[in-house]
């Protein structure tokens, strides 16, 4: 598991993260939601050792990483950004190579081509392979820099918006393969989502996030309620269901009475902690 005690962040004088404390369970696919700004990527950023840990601990399955060496956290965790920046004159393969390096550090032995091109495949890139990446489309991209992080074989994974340009298929696909990690190898995944319904359709756990602390945390039913999205959000939010699962519906034009949005709805910030 994953354990954040005391955890602050400070940038400048700005407060970005306050008093979080929050345990990731093992074997889970955790989703972390909450508007923009609210700290989901510092957050995450913090955990992957990204940025310098200024007050609090986190440990990762029993390793501090105040004082756990790069190459053995490597092992444990993979890491993709919200922004990936990478030179664009490097081919695809070659970018989903980087994920091993931790395995091999520059000597690639046959288990380490096997994971790439089982990466490869499996983010439907294999005839993407050599072309470079300032010559493929940004969903392609995205899939790349997946396939990259799966590649490196890690126990955990955090992802930051994995769902960005992706088209509906391959968010779902995504979200399947994420799942089959966690339930059939016992892997864990956190990752950012802000469309709230591969959430519901797909999370363990939700972990949802506002100016800086955790205010909302349980199973997907306990957090993707009306009042809690409502606040969480500050925006009117309804909730349905779909397969047994909550489904968050936020596109009316008409509340049911017929009346448009927005109607009058108390925004009750007591539903989050
Ligand atoms: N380099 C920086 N300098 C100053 N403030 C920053 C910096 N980076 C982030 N922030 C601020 O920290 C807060 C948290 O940012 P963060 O990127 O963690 O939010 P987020 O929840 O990931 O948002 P989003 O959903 O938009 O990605 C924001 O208010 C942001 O403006
Ligand atoms: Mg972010």
């Amino acid at each position: 598991m994953i354990r954040i005690d005391g955890l602050s962040h400070h940038i400048g004088a700005a407060p970005i993260l306050q008093d979080i404390d929050l345990t990731l369970p093992r074997g889970k696919l955790i989703a972390l939601i909450g508007p923009n700004g609210a700290g989901k990527s510092t957050l995450l950023r913090l955990v992957a050792r990204l940025e310098p840990l200024q007050q609090g601990r986190i440990e990762i399955d029993g390793l501090d990483l105040a004082t756990t060496p790069t190459e053995r956290l490597a092992l444990a965790m993979a890491v993709m950004g919200q922004q990936t920046h990478i030179a664009s004159r490097l081919r695809v393969a070659e970018l989903v190579g980087f994920g091993r390096w931790p395995h091999h550090h520059g000597r690639p032995r046959p288990a380490d081509r096997a994971a790439i091109e089982a990466a490869l495949e499996a983010f439907g890139l294999a005839s993407f392979r050599d072309r470079f990446l300032d010559e493929i489309s940004g969903g392609q991209a995205q899939r790349a820099h997946l396939a990259m992080t799966f590649a490196q074989g890690t126990d955990w994974l955090l992802l930051d918006e994995p769902l960005n340009n992706l088209d509906m298929a391959h968010s779902r696909a995504l979200m399947a393969r994420l799942a089959e990690l966690v339930r059939g190898s016992g892997r864990s995944v956190v990752t950012v989502v802000h469309e709230v319904n591969y959430a519901a359709a797909w999370a363990d756990h939700i972990v949802a996030m506002k100016n800086g602390r955790i205010v909302a945390e349980g199973a997907p039913e306990a957090v993707l309620t009306e009042p809690v999205l409502s606040a969480l959000y500050d925006t009117p939010i309804e909730v349905s269901r779909h397969d047994d699962r909550p489904l968050v519906l936020h596109h009316h034009w008409h509340d049911q009475l017929g009346a448009p949005f927005p109607k009058q709805v108390e925004l009750d910030q007591s539903f989050l902690h």
